[in-house]
């Protein structure tokens, strides 16, 4: 008997209606599965590395122990603890943070594609802001001991508007978020983007395009 086209496309749309929606990495199949970032083999992560090979230290990052240098144009040191720089967090799913602000410091407005951001701020005082997709800007000063999030993929900063320097900690709901921040991916792309497409979008002249990308070196 010949199969009509509803008779498969709505069981299929009911499937796709109740599965469930995972909002970020997907759930480990193991205990743990210890990045083998020398790899050759190229899957969604990492391969693990044999369990014979796993030690101690593989479970544990001293990363955030030392203070950042913050002497840069933006004030800032983003130290990060995810799969690249801590191979253990490969399939958990987690990742997290160490942001260091200058007075003045911007953690200039970016988004993260795999992730929710979870922050808390330990010293100082931040201007935490966020844009939603009906372009509603949220924003609000925090402290310490005071907890920020950041709904995946929207755009959001921080700036230390504190006397000193300001130090918090963000986690995130992936074990390699990614950030995609607003001003170098349209002004300092490789190959950059055409100047046409930035005048037009955003209404400005030639040589604005000009000068904002040579403030990024191209
Ligand atoms: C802060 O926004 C961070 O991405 O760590
Ligand atoms: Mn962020």
């Amino acid at each position: 008997m010949a199969t009509s086209p509803s008779s498969v496309f709505y069981p299929v749309l009911f499937l796709f209606l109740v599965a469930p929606c995972y909002a970020a990495d997907p759930d480990p199949l193991q205990d743990f599965c210890v990045a083998d970032l020398n790899s050759s083999a190229s899957v969604n992560g990492f391969p693990c590395k044999p369990s014979s090979e796993v030690t101690s230290s593989d479970f544990f990052f001293d990363g955030f122990t030392k203070e950042g240098n913050v002497s840069n144009v933006f004030g800032l040191r983003v130290t990060s603890a995810n799969v690249l720089s801590f191979p253990g967090l490969n399939t958990l799913g987690m990742s997290m943070n160490r942001v260091e602000f200058a007075p003045g410091g911007l953690n200039s407005p970016h988004s993260h594609p795999r992730a929710t951001e979870l922050g808390v701020v330990v010293q100082g005082k931040l201007l935490v802001g966020l844009v939603t997709t009906s372009n509603v800007f949220y924003s609000k000063e925090v402290g310490p001991g005071e907890l920020f999030v950041i709904p995946r993929g929207l755009v959001h900063f921080q700036r230390n508007i504190g006397e000193g320097k300001a130090l918090s900690f963000t986690a995130f709901n992936s074990q390699l978020p990614g950030a995609v921040f607003t001003a170098p991916t349209l002004f300092a792309a490789t190959p950059t983007v055409p100047n046409e497409v930035l005048t037009q979008a955003f209404q400005v002249d030639e040589n604005v395009v000009n000068q904002i990308k040579s403030k990024f070196g191209t």
